[in-house]
């Protein structure tokens, strides 16, 4: 017998070294699943993967390499012959950015995915979830969304990216029917392990309103911006559906149950992951200052160009076919998110 053969079916988490990938390895590790994660450490550090060790007492196999390159994913498959499924969260991820720097966001977020779904057909790998958005929805003229939702037309190249994704899955799927694979739309994952190990470090100033907040919170920053308080809500600052970050993970090893139980109805289905709930910016900065008790200073300012005034999700097919819901309050997740920084920063 092969020495590969005595191994156990493992689960490729690609981008399992960043925020979204690190808690979802920790909860398919703390479900018995075996993990080899790929990440090129662009946005992320090796660290992490002690991290993840701490929390759950197994080290996760580790290759660095960009999924951009087809040999090296080609060569990655030929050593890990037992991957069984797939995770693909490593994309880049910064709206602005992919304004600026278009084809890189192209390149990289088509790319990896389409040597990925090569792959499987090459190496007869059949399942995979995909990390999507909700930006897919663009502000859409009801809420909140439910998956038939329209999409609309994409804010920014990096939105376009996961529309396009989205795309190359479903007719990729429609060619290949021995192939299963899930899409997840995110909505605004925030938070961090209770373990205070891994959450959210962004490199240099946060774009994201809750990494804004702790680190302006920690004396990083002198004042968090407010972007724009005219908007259609009731306090007039743009809505969100905040997801805290282990809820999310735990959508993705749900999801990993439904390809390989074979529980799916159709081989390429797409599911909203968010709370239900809408949060103005507003609510969120007064909830994080009650239940942290810090100072934080803020002010208004104009609109930030791209925003969307509000959206949250309809949850109610995810949570019937996944049988998954989010489970931690805001409150709660507001402050795994500080019990983090503080950590990251050495405070007490
Ligand atoms: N915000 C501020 N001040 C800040 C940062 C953000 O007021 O310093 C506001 C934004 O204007 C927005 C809300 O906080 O109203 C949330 O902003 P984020 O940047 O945290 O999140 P977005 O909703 O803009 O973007 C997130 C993800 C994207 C994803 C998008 C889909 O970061 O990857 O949701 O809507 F595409």
């Amino acid at each position: 017998m092969k020495k590969t053969e005595l191994m156990a079916k493992q689960i490729l988490v690609t981008g399992g070294t960043g925020y979204i990938g690190s808690h979802t390895v920790v909860e398919l590790q703390n479900q018995g699943f075996e993990v080899v994660i790929v990440d090129n450490l662009s946005n992320s550090q090796i660290e992490v993967l002690d991290n993840i060790e701490k929390i759950t007492g197994i080290r996760p196999a580790f290759e660095q390499f960009d999924l951009a390159e087809r040999d090296k994913t080609d060569g990655f498959f030929q050593k890990y012959s037992n991957v069984e499924a797939i995770i693909h969260f490593a994309a880049y991820k910064a709206v602005g950015e992919s304004v600026d720097k278009p084809l890189e966001y192209y390149r990289n977020n088509l790319v990896s995915l389409m040597n990925l779904l090569e792959s499987m057909k090459k190496y007869d790998v059949k399942h995979m979830v995909f990390s999507s958005s909700c930006t897919v929805y663009g502000q859409p003229e009801t809420l909140p969304v439910t998956e038939q939702t329209p999409r609309q037309e994409a804010e920014s190249p990096y939105g376009n990216t996961k529309a396009i994704c989205e795309d190359i899955m479903r007719d990729f799927c429609k060619a290949n029917e021995a192939l299963n694979c899930i899409a997840l739309r995110y909505f605004n994952p925030i938070g961090a392990h209770e373990s205070t190990l891994i959450g959210e470090l962004p490199v240099g100033v946060p774009n994201n309103l809750v990494p804004f907040i702790t680190q302006t919170a920690a004396g990083l920053r002198k004042e968090l911006s407010i972007f724009g308080d005219d908007y259609d809500t009731p306090d007039g600052t743009a809505i969100r559906d905040y997801i805290n970050v282990v809820d999310l993970a735990k959508a993705h090893v749900v999801a990993i149950d439904r390809l390989l139980n074979d529980k799916t109805k159709q081989n390429y289905e797409y599911f909203n992951v968010g709370t239900g709930d809408g949060y103005s910016v507003m609510q969120l900065v007064k909830s994080f200052i009650k239940v942290t008790g810090v100072e934080l200073n803020y002010k208004v300012v104009g609109r930030r160009t791209g925003d969307i005034e509000k959206i949250w999700a309809d949850t109610s097919y995810g949570n019937a076919e996944l049988g998954w819901k989010a489970e931690k309050t805001l409150d709660e997740t507001l402050l795994s998110a500080w019990k983090w920084e503080k950590n990251v920063r050495g405070l007490s």
